[in-house]
């Protein structure tokens, strides 16, 4: 595992948008893992900037959401659709046909995982997939206790989860319970990760992710099975890390 250490966030959103930008100009068709959550709007910014100071090109690009809450509809303002749609679609050049969500509002909630882990085997599987991680561990929705080798399905929120997302809606019993989201296992088939995470409140989960035991408590503990992960913290979200680090990729050579 490749963990990088930046100053701040905006170095830390830089030096993530510069590894997507370099997957992205040697494979223009890159099929694209994407992650929601308030860590990875900086790297979206700068690979819109990218795309609109240096044509960075995503018209053959295929994405994936890693997860939707149960029960939002795509035009709902706190629904993954929206700030996807918001925060990145509708700044880049990417192709409608080939942005791919989990639908929250679907009436078959089975049959549609299948066909989600159906449509990411059909485009040659995941090459690079963004996440964050939760102050508890997870990664997408994969909560605490989520089986390792899960694919894509229904998870049911934990209440510090819920706690963590309350701030987003005017009521607490507005936090949806429920969400779709890409298994642990769906995630791991990815050829390549890149897991961003800032601010002291992620200390913890980066280091239970980098270097604790992979246990199923721990989701993103089992990055560390990943043949090409990469992790990209800012100081504070880095800070209780022991083990070695880099402050760039470029530099990094791998076998
Ligand atoms: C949600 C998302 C995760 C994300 C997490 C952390 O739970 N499902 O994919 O990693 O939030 O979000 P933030 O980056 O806002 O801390």
């Amino acid at each position: 595992m490749l963990v990088i250490i930046k100053e701040d966030y905006d170095k830390l959103s830089a030096e993530a948008a510069k590894i997507v930008a370099d997957r992205l100009r040697k494979k223009p068709n890159l099929v694209l893992g994407l992650a929601t959550g308030s860590t990875p709007l900086g790297l979206y910014k700068e690979l819109i900037r990218l795309h609109q100071n240096e044509g960075l090109d995503f018209s053959k690009v295929t994405t994936f959401n890693l997860d939707e809450y149960v029960g939002l509809a795509p035009t709902h303002d706190q629904s993954y659709h929206y700030f996807m749609k918001t925060n990145f679609f509708e700044h880049v050049n990417l192709a409608k046909r080939f942005v791919h969500l989990p639908d929250g509002m679907t009436k078959d909630v089975n049959a549609f995982c299948q066909w989600y882990e159906e449509r990411i085997s059909e485009f040659g599987g995941i090459d690079l997939q963004i996440l964050g991680i939760g102050q508890n561990g997870h990664i997408a929705f994969n909560e605490p206790g989520s089986s390792l080798g899960s694919r894509t399905r229904i998870k049911t929120l934990t209440k510090n989860t819920r706690q963590a997302n309350a701030r987003f809606f005017e009521q607490n019993e507005e936090v949806p319970k429920y969400a779709i989201t890409m298994g642990v296992g769906t995630i791991m088939d990815a050829k390549e990760l890149l897991l961003v995470a800032n601010g002291e409140g992620k200390a913890d989960a980066i280091k239970g992710a980098c270097e604790g035991p992979i246990s199923a408590m721990a989701p993103a503990s089992i990055i560390q099975m990943h043949r090409n992960a990469i992790v990209v913290t800012d100081k504070s979200a880095g800070a209780k890390l022991q083990g070695s680090y880099v402050d760039s990729w470029e530099n990094v050579v791998f076998d």
